[in-house]
């Protein structure tokens, strides 16, 4: 006969082995939390800020309008001060003094860009944009500026080839028939054209739903990656295993885009001859065939994806944006709009096509582009930097690896260098006698190291190049 054990015995072992896993789980959290706070911990001489909330910090506080909240901390904080982002001790630099203080007098020690967890997730901190100050930077940075120097700003025909994008805007535009309707998309395919020229040496049509669709879903990502939900993926990456959220349509996007790319390249890397490239991705191609086999190359198929697409975005948002503000405030302001008019047709007499050589005749466009640019804040607080090494600012110790956000909306708002900074006055840029004038806190590129790179590879460059291009299309809406 089968005898019964007492059941009552089984129950004690289940409830300690719950109560062990409830106290390693209490300890585990309470040991989570300690390390949190140690890390929202403030180092010694390191500058002040708002007080943080425990655990998720000043992250809420940068929901909206982040760079409005940044400059009214300013004015209680001063210029340079600290923000805890979750763990992520982070100086914000405000005003132009400021500004140029830490990117132009210490541009070295400034020019890293932050480890954060999405950043690393999504290209490694490799490619263009957030790539770790170095080799990697140095390489692939070059490499772009001589192939947009090369394939585009260089040539007489690059000049042609805009004018021609223009043309078909135009005509696009005209089938419209003189009705409203919303000019985004074909704003943005016009614009991404002109760097489609340079990294595949051609441009997509109007009508490419293949293409359209990867830069909207591209955008998205943008936004998404400045939005608060990043900063909090930022500080807590384990959220990468919740399976719905934002981050898993970031991931789709970016899975989407890179395959889309990957398409594109093979495509136009067909019938390649090695050491005659056409466009900037057969040249990516030399320089990896080139560098195989030489330990620590940062050239890799991977990077020239990553490359590809941050060139085609960085491009096409911030320039798409800045033409769509500038139909906005012509619309806005009929006065300026016929100004600008005027000054095209009298220089372009006869219905002749526009130049580069003709912006230097158009002194009050240039002005007008250059106060959309200063009003309109295309990237209102730069791209993240961080510090490549200790730092000394203002008195306060900025320890190596921090992270920095540039508020380029108080530099272009700053009272010691604008007068009446919230009203729009292309005026600002004319001298007594109508002529361009350039202004030292005008920095909507940001600012950075020339001389660290010896192929004139700076800013300029992007001076020069985007207001040009900005400057032909806008003739050509007149
Ligand atoms: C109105 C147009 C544009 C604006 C306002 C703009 C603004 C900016 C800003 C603020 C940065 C961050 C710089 C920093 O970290 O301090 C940046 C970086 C960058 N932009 Fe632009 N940009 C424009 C057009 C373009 C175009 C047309 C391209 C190329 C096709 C481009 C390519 C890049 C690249 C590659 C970087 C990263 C540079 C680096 O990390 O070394 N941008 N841009």
């Amino acid at each position: 006969m089968i005898s019964i054990k007492s059941p009552s015995l089984t129950p004690v072992p289940c409830a300690q082995a719950l109560l062990g896993v409830g106290c390693l789980a209490f300890a585990l959290l309470a040991f989570m939390l300690v390390r949190q706070l140690v890390k929202q911990r403030r180092p010694p001489g390191f500058p002040p800020g708002p007080s943080p909330i425990p655990v998720i910090g000043n992250i809420f506080s940068l929901a909206t309008e982040p760079h409005v909240f940044l400059k009214k901390q300013s004015e209680v904080h001063g210029q340079i001060f600290s923000l805890d982002l979750g763990g992520i001790l982070t100086v914000v630099l405000n005003g132009y003094d400021c500004v140029r203080e830490c990117l132009y007098h210490q541009s070295e020690v400034f020019a890293d860009r932050p480890s954060l967890p999405l950043f690393k997730k999504m290209t490694k901190m490799g490619g263009l944009l957030n790539c770790k100050y170095g080799k990697g930077w140095n390489e692939h940075r070059k490499l772009a500026c001589s192939s947009f120097r090369y394939f585009g700003s260089g040539q007489k025909l690059f000049e042609k080839k805009i004018s021609e994008e223009c043309m078909f805007f135009v005509d696009a535009i005209d089938e419209h028939k003189g009705k409203p309707f919303n000019p985004k998309h074909l704003v943005t395919n016009a614009v991404s054209n002109i760097t489609n020229l340079i990294i595949f040496g051609q441009r997509f049509t109007y009508d490419d739903r293949n293409f359209q669709h990867m830069i909207e879903i591209f955008s998205e990502n943008v936004e998404l990656a400045v939005s608060g939900w990043a900063l909090l993926y930022n500080a807590f990456p384990c959220i990468e295993y919740v399976p719905f959220g934002k981050h898993q349509k970031l991931f789709r996007n970016a899975a989407e885009v890179y395959n889309f790319l990957q398409e594109v390249i093979n495509g136009f890397s067909q019938g390649r001859v090695p050491h005659v490239p056409r466009h900037y991705v057969d040249a990516y191609l030399d320089e990896l065939e080139q560098n195989a086999g030489h330990h620590g190359s940062s050239f890799s198929y991977e990077n020239l994806i990553y490359s590809v697409g941050e060139l085609i975005i960085a491009g096409t948002e911030t320039t798409t944006n800045t033409l769509r503000w500038a139909m906005l405030y012509m619309a806005l302001y009929p006065n300026i709009q016929e100004r600008v008019h005027k000054e095209i047709d009298s220089v372009l007499s006869n219905g002749r096509a526009p130049t580069l050589e003709d912006k230097q005749r158009m002194p009050y466009v240039e002005a007008v582009l250059h106060e959309i640019l200063r009003f309109c804040n295309i990237v209102p607080l730069g791209i993240f930097r961080a510090t490549s090494q200790d730092a000394k600012v203002n008195g306060y110790t900025i320890p190596k690896g921090t992270m920095v956000i540039t508020n380029l909306y108080s530099v272009h708002f700053d009272e010691k260098y604008w007068n009446d900074p919230g009203v729009f006055s292309p005026e600002r840029f004319l001298d007594s006698s109508g002529n361009f004038v350039r202004r030292e806190a005008f920095l909507p590129f940001s600012l950075g190291k020339a001389s660290f790179l010896k192929t004139s590879i700076n800013y300029d460059w992007l001076n020069q190049v985007i207001p040009q291009r900005l400057s032909c299309v806008f003739a050509d809406l007149r």
